[in-house]
Protein backbone atom coordinates (compact mmCIF):
# COMPACT_ATOMS: atom_id res chain seq x y z
CA UNK A 1 0.00 0.00 0.00
CA UNK A 2 1.57 3.14 -0.83
CA UNK A 3 0.04 5.95 0.54
CA UNK A 4 -0.18 9.95 -0.03
CA UNK A 5 -1.37 12.72 2.86
CA UNK A 6 -1.78 16.10 1.00
CA UNK A 7 -2.18 19.09 2.60
CA UNK A 8 -1.61 22.65 4.18
CA UNK A 9 0.52 23.11 7.19
CA UNK A 10 -1.75 22.04 10.14
CA UNK A 11 -4.03 20.82 8.08
CA UNK A 12 -3.38 17.16 10.64
CA UNK A 13 -1.56 15.11 8.11
CA UNK A 14 0.95 14.22 10.77
CA UNK A 15 -1.40 13.26 13.15
CA UNK A 16 -3.73 11.27 11.01
CA UNK A 17 -0.12 9.69 9.56
CA UNK A 18 0.68 8.17 12.79
CA UNK A 19 -2.38 6.73 13.10
CA UNK A 20 -2.76 5.35 9.72
CA UNK A 21 0.75 3.70 10.34
CA UNK A 22 0.01 1.91 13.82
CA UNK A 23 -3.48 0.96 12.48
CA UNK A 24 -1.96 -0.51 9.32
CA UNK A 25 1.10 -0.92 10.21
CA UNK A 26 2.65 0.81 7.06
CA UNK A 27 5.62 3.04 7.75
CA UNK A 28 5.09 6.78 7.86
CA UNK A 29 7.85 8.89 6.30
CA UNK A 30 7.46 12.59 7.42
CA UNK A 31 9.31 14.67 5.13
CA UNK A 32 9.31 17.55 7.75
CA UNK A 33 10.27 15.25 10.77
CA UNK A 34 12.83 14.21 8.68
CA UNK A 35 14.56 17.50 7.52
CA UNK A 36 14.27 18.30 11.38
CA UNK A 37 16.23 15.28 12.50
CA UNK A 38 18.86 16.58 10.41
CA UNK A 39 18.71 20.11 11.65
CA UNK A 40 19.26 18.65 15.08
CA UNK A 41 22.09 16.32 13.70
CA UNK A 42 23.49 19.44 12.13
CA UNK A 43 24.00 17.43 8.91
CA UNK A 44 24.55 18.93 5.47
CA UNK A 45 21.13 18.50 4.67
CA UNK A 46 19.93 19.97 7.81
CA UNK A 47 22.04 22.94 7.91
CA UNK A 48 21.11 23.59 4.10
CA UNK A 49 17.63 22.90 5.25
CA UNK A 50 17.21 24.90 8.06
CA UNK A 51 17.30 27.91 5.68
CA UNK A 52 14.45 27.60 3.96
CA UNK A 53 12.20 25.76 7.15
CA UNK A 54 12.68 28.85 8.90
CA UNK A 55 11.26 31.32 6.34
CA UNK A 56 8.43 29.13 5.73
CA UNK A 57 9.79 27.95 2.24
CA UNK A 58 10.03 24.83 0.42
CA UNK A 59 13.60 22.96 0.62
CA UNK A 60 14.67 22.94 -2.69
CA UNK A 61 13.17 19.69 -5.05
CA UNK A 62 16.84 18.56 -5.50
CA UNK A 63 17.37 18.40 -2.03
CA UNK A 64 13.82 17.01 -1.28
CA UNK A 65 13.69 14.57 -3.67
CA UNK A 66 17.32 12.88 -3.32
CA UNK A 67 16.62 12.89 0.39
CA UNK A 68 12.91 11.15 0.05
CA UNK A 69 14.78 8.33 -2.36
CA UNK A 70 17.24 7.69 0.35
CA UNK A 71 15.09 7.44 2.94
CA UNK A 72 12.93 5.07 0.95
CA UNK A 73 15.91 3.01 -0.48
CA UNK A 74 16.97 2.20 3.16
CA UNK A 75 13.21 0.92 4.21
CA UNK A 76 14.14 -2.80 3.88
CA UNK A 77 10.42 -3.96 2.68
CA UNK A 78 8.90 -1.19 0.69
CA UNK A 79 5.75 -3.51 -0.45
CA UNK A 80 4.92 -3.54 3.40
CA UNK A 81 3.43 -0.20 2.66
CA UNK A 82 4.11 3.49 2.90
CA UNK A 83 2.40 6.51 3.93
CA UNK A 84 3.61 9.62 2.78
CA UNK A 85 3.42 12.70 4.82
CA UNK A 86 4.28 16.50 2.71
CA UNK A 87 6.25 14.39 0.46
CA UNK A 88 5.63 15.31 -2.59
CA UNK A 89 5.01 19.31 -2.66
CA UNK A 90 5.51 20.34 -6.38
CA UNK A 91 4.73 19.01 -9.18
CA UNK A 92 8.25 17.95 -10.02
CA UNK A 93 8.54 15.85 -7.07
CA UNK A 94 5.13 14.60 -7.87
CA UNK A 95 6.89 13.46 -11.11
CA UNK A 96 10.05 11.79 -10.30
CA UNK A 97 8.15 10.01 -7.29
CA UNK A 98 6.20 8.06 -10.18
CA UNK A 99 9.26 7.69 -11.46
CA UNK A 100 10.86 5.88 -8.52
CA UNK A 101 7.75 3.95 -7.49
CA UNK A 102 7.59 2.55 -11.47
CA UNK A 103 11.51 1.59 -11.03
CA UNK A 104 10.48 -0.73 -7.74
CA UNK A 105 7.77 -1.65 -9.28
CA UNK A 106 5.35 -0.35 -6.53
CA UNK A 107 1.65 1.08 -7.29
CA UNK A 108 0.50 4.81 -5.91
CA UNK A 109 -2.83 3.11 -4.15
CA UNK A 110 -4.16 6.52 -2.83
CA UNK A 111 -3.88 10.44 -2.15
CA UNK A 112 -5.88 11.86 0.58
CA UNK A 113 -6.10 15.05 0.54
CA UNK A 114 -6.97 16.99 4.04
CA UNK A 115 -8.40 20.28 3.80
CA UNK A 116 -9.05 23.26 6.36
CA UNK A 117 -9.72 26.51 6.07
CA UNK A 118 -6.88 29.01 5.77
CA UNK A 119 -7.86 31.15 9.02
CA UNK A 120 -7.76 27.85 10.85
CA UNK A 121 -4.18 26.92 10.03
CA UNK A 122 -2.16 29.92 11.74
CA UNK A 123 -4.44 28.86 15.40
CA UNK A 124 -3.84 25.29 14.88
CA UNK A 125 0.26 25.59 14.79
CA UNK A 126 0.88 28.68 16.66
CA UNK A 127 -0.67 26.23 19.42
CA UNK A 128 0.87 22.78 18.70
CA UNK A 129 3.55 21.72 21.04
CA UNK A 130 5.61 18.46 19.63
CA UNK A 131 7.25 15.64 21.44
CA UNK A 132 11.08 16.74 21.80
CA UNK A 133 12.10 13.12 21.83
CA UNK A 134 12.43 12.19 17.88
CA UNK A 135 11.64 8.54 18.29
CA UNK A 136 8.39 9.72 19.23
CA UNK A 137 7.46 13.11 18.30
CA UNK A 138 3.98 12.98 19.37
CA UNK A 139 1.72 15.64 18.44
CA UNK A 140 -0.26 17.85 20.96
CA UNK A 141 -2.56 21.39 20.61
CA UNK A 142 -2.39 23.22 23.88
CA UNK A 143 -6.16 24.39 22.95
CA UNK A 144 -7.30 21.33 21.88
CA UNK A 145 -5.35 18.36 22.44
CA UNK A 146 -3.17 19.05 25.79
CA UNK A 147 -0.76 16.97 27.51
CA UNK A 148 -2.27 15.55 30.26
CA UNK A 149 1.02 17.07 32.54
CA UNK A 150 2.11 20.57 31.17
CA UNK A 151 5.05 20.04 28.56
CA UNK A 152 5.22 16.89 29.17
CA UNK A 153 5.11 13.76 26.63
CA UNK A 154 2.15 11.65 27.75
CA UNK A 155 3.64 8.66 25.44
CA UNK A 156 7.51 8.62 26.55
CA UNK A 157 7.47 11.29 29.25
CA UNK A 158 10.32 13.79 27.44
CA UNK A 159 9.40 17.73 27.33
CA UNK A 160 7.28 18.91 24.59
CA UNK A 161 8.56 21.81 22.54
CA UNK A 162 7.25 24.62 19.88
CA UNK A 163 8.51 23.87 16.43
CA UNK A 164 11.02 26.84 14.81
CA UNK A 165 8.32 27.33 12.55
CA UNK A 166 5.46 27.38 14.08
CA UNK A 167 5.13 31.26 14.33
CA UNK A 168 2.84 33.36 13.08
CA UNK A 169 4.85 35.20 10.53
CA UNK A 170 6.66 31.88 9.07
CA UNK A 171 3.58 30.36 9.35
CA UNK A 172 1.27 32.92 7.22
CA UNK A 173 4.49 32.24 4.17
CA UNK A 174 3.91 28.73 4.37
CA UNK A 175 0.24 28.73 3.79
CA UNK A 176 1.08 30.99 0.88
CA UNK A 177 4.00 28.50 -0.24
CA UNK A 178 1.44 25.33 0.00
CA UNK A 179 -1.31 27.76 -2.43
CA UNK A 180 1.46 28.15 -4.82
CA UNK A 181 3.28 25.01 -5.00
CA UNK A 182 1.86 22.49 -3.53
CA UNK A 183 -2.17 22.80 -4.29
CA UNK A 184 -1.62 22.04 -8.05
CA UNK A 185 -1.23 18.58 -7.22
CA UNK A 186 -4.90 18.93 -5.98
CA UNK A 187 -5.22 18.81 -10.21
CA UNK A 188 -2.45 16.55 -10.78
CA UNK A 189 -4.29 13.58 -8.39
CA UNK A 190 -7.40 14.12 -9.30
CA UNK A 191 -6.68 13.35 -12.93
CA UNK A 192 -4.67 10.34 -12.54
CA UNK A 193 -8.19 9.31 -10.57
CA UNK A 194 -7.27 8.37 -6.85
CA UNK A 195 -7.43 11.68 -4.99
CA UNK A 196 -9.74 11.50 -1.99
CA UNK A 197 -10.38 14.32 -0.55
CA UNK A 198 -11.80 14.76 3.05
CA UNK A 199 -12.50 17.85 5.47
CA UNK A 200 -9.80 18.09 8.22
CA UNK A 201 -12.16 20.37 9.97
CA UNK A 202 -13.92 17.29 12.02
CA UNK A 203 -12.45 15.82 15.44
CA UNK A 204 -9.90 13.65 15.28
CA UNK A 205 -12.26 10.69 15.29
CA UNK A 206 -14.08 11.67 12.30
CA UNK A 207 -11.12 11.87 10.08
CA UNK A 208 -10.15 8.67 11.14
CA UNK A 209 -13.33 7.37 10.05
CA UNK A 210 -13.20 8.95 6.76
CA UNK A 211 -9.87 7.78 6.37
CA UNK A 212 -10.63 3.89 7.30
CA UNK A 213 -13.44 4.52 4.48
CA UNK A 214 -10.89 5.14 1.85
CA UNK A 215 -8.36 2.76 2.41
CA UNK A 216 -10.67 -0.08 3.06
CA UNK A 217 -11.77 0.40 -0.45
CA UNK A 218 -7.99 -0.32 -1.59
P1 LIG B 1 6.08 19.81 7.74
O1 LIG B 1 6.66 19.47 9.03
O2 LIG B 1 5.50 18.74 6.92
O3 LIG B 1 5.04 20.99 7.96
P2 LIG B 1 3.65 21.35 7.25
O4 LIG B 1 3.39 20.82 5.92
O5 LIG B 1 3.59 22.83 7.35
O6 LIG B 1 2.61 20.61 8.09
P3 LIG B 1 2.54 20.59 9.62
O7 LIG B 1 3.47 19.55 10.15
O8 LIG B 1 2.69 21.99 10.14
O9 LIG B 1 1.02 20.21 9.88
P4 LIG B 1 0.30 18.81 9.79
O10 LIG B 1 -0.59 18.82 8.61
O11 LIG B 1 1.24 17.69 9.95
O12 LIG B 1 -0.64 18.94 11.08
P5 LIG B 1 -0.53 18.25 12.54
O13 LIG B 1 -1.04 16.87 12.47
O14 LIG B 1 0.79 18.50 13.18
O15 LIG B 1 7.20 20.55 6.86
C1 LIG B 1 7.97 21.56 7.47
C2 LIG B 1 8.84 22.24 6.43
O16 LIG B 1 9.76 21.28 5.88
C3 LIG B 1 8.13 22.83 5.21
O17 LIG B 1 7.61 24.13 5.47
C4 LIG B 1 9.26 22.85 4.19
O18 LIG B 1 10.12 23.92 4.41
C5 LIG B 1 10.00 21.55 4.49
N1 LIG B 1 9.51 20.43 3.69
C6 LIG B 1 8.79 19.37 4.13
N2 LIG B 1 8.49 18.55 3.10
C7 LIG B 1 9.03 19.11 2.01
C8 LIG B 1 9.04 18.75 0.62
N3 LIG B 1 8.40 17.67 0.17
N4 LIG B 1 9.67 19.57 -0.24
C9 LIG B 1 10.32 20.68 0.19
N5 LIG B 1 10.33 21.09 1.47
C10 LIG B 1 9.68 20.31 2.36
O19 LIG B 1 -1.65 19.13 13.29
C11 LIG B 1 -1.46 20.52 13.48
C12 LIG B 1 -2.08 20.92 14.83
O20 LIG B 1 -3.50 20.78 14.73
C13 LIG B 1 -1.63 20.05 16.01
O21 LIG B 1 -1.53 20.85 17.15
C14 LIG B 1 -2.77 19.02 16.15
O22 LIG B 1 -2.91 18.58 17.48
C15 LIG B 1 -3.98 19.84 15.70
N6 LIG B 1 -4.99 19.02 15.01
C16 LIG B 1 -4.78 18.01 14.13
N7 LIG B 1 -5.96 17.52 13.70
C17 LIG B 1 -6.92 18.27 14.30
C18 LIG B 1 -8.34 18.26 14.24
N8 LIG B 1 -9.00 17.39 13.47
N9 LIG B 1 -9.01 19.18 14.97
C19 LIG B 1 -8.34 20.08 15.74
N10 LIG B 1 -7.01 20.13 15.85
C20 LIG B 1 -6.31 19.23 15.13
MG1 LIG C 1 3.32 17.50 10.16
Amino acid sequence: MVIIMLGAPGSGKGTQCKWISSKYGIEHISMGDIFRRNIKERTDIGIEAEKYINEGKLVPNSIAIKTLEETLDKIDNLEKGIILDGYPRTIIQAEKLDEYLERKSLKLDAVINLTIPDEEIISRVVNRRICSNVKCGEIYNINNNPSKKENVCDKCGANLIKRADDNQGTALNRVDVYHKQTKPLIKYYNEKGILNTILGVGTLEENQTNIESILNKI
